[in-house]
């Protein structure tokens, strides 16, 4: 595991307008290939949807990394193998100069906080099937594997992302759970009938997957995992001081 003191110089917060030429300049360092503009255009759409709970990594006052949620619908295009409906983490990237340094880490265990906070019950997310960095860092936080084959808007069809699903500890999506309520965000135009009919054998695939064993254990351990829970805490608790 890496033991970087430094972690404790970085600052966790939700991005807001004047974040963004430090995120694009991150997001371009990782892929070139997309414009500027195109990402300004869209980090603005983030910063605006409170759904989604962009946040930033920061180091003297540098932003080194960014992350987003996606709350994620079914329509009546869905197809049959649609990823199911829920919260989807999104955009991870580290700036080259910090990664290996737990930021990654923090910016999920930051997202998943948010999430837990909001009574969300499932979390997905999906990377390339090669990006054993990715997949590494979110099994550590408790993810796991759901399948190869599924359909999610932005992909292409022959896409080769695998998707994770890891289950929250809230005892509030419990709740919701077994009164057989989604954990989407409440959306007047949500056909729910979709989710339930049009991703069965995800679900199926989910029912396998374990449950934290104690609902009522404190949310960020359990995201966690014991190994990382008391660095990610102290973190977090010396983010909330200094706000
Ligand atoms: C994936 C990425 C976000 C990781 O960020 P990071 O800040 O370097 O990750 P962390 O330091 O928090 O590492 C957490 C764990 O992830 C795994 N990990 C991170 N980088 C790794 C690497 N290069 N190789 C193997 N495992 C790695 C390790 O298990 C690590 O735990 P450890 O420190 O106990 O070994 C970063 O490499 C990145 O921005 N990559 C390009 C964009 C990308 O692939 N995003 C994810 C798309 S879903």
């Amino acid at each position: 595991m890496t033991t970087d003191l430094t972690l404790r110089s970085v600052v966790l917060r939700r991005m807001t307008v004047s974040d963004v030429p430090g995120c694009v300049e991150v997001l371009q360092e990782h892929d070139p290939s997309q414009d500027a503009q195109e990402w300004v255009a869209r980090l603005g759409r983030d910063v605006a949807d409170l759904n989604k709970g962009p946040v930033v990594a920061v180091v003297e006052n540098l932003v080194v990394g960014y992350a987003r949620t996606l709350p994620f619908h079914h329509d009546t295009e869905s197809p049959p193998d649609a990823a199911p409906e829920g919260y989807y983490l999104l955009g991870l990237v580290v700036a080259l100069a910090h990664r290996k340094r737990g930021v990654g880490r923090l910016l999920t265990a930051e997202r998943l906080r948010w999430l837990v906070g909001r009574g969300t019950a499932s979390v997905y997310y999906y990377t390339h099937r090669d990006n054993v960095a990715s997949q590494l860092l979110h099994e550590q936080m408790g993810f796991r594997g759901l399948t190869r084959k599924f359909w999610f808007p932005t992909l292409l069809p022959d896409h080769a992302e695998v998707l994770f699903c890891l289950h929250l500890p809230s005892t509030t999506a419990k709740a919701a759970d077994s009164q057989g309520a989604t954990s989407c965000p409440p959306r007047s135009t949500c056909p729910r009938r979709w989710g339930a009919q049009r991703s069965v054998r995800l679900h199926r695939a989910e029912a396998a997957l374990p449950r934290p064993p104690k609902p009522e254990q404190a949310a960020l351990s359990a995201v966690c995992g014991a190994q990382f829970a008391s660095r990610v805490a102290v973190h977090l608790r010396l983010v909330a001081g200094s706000s």
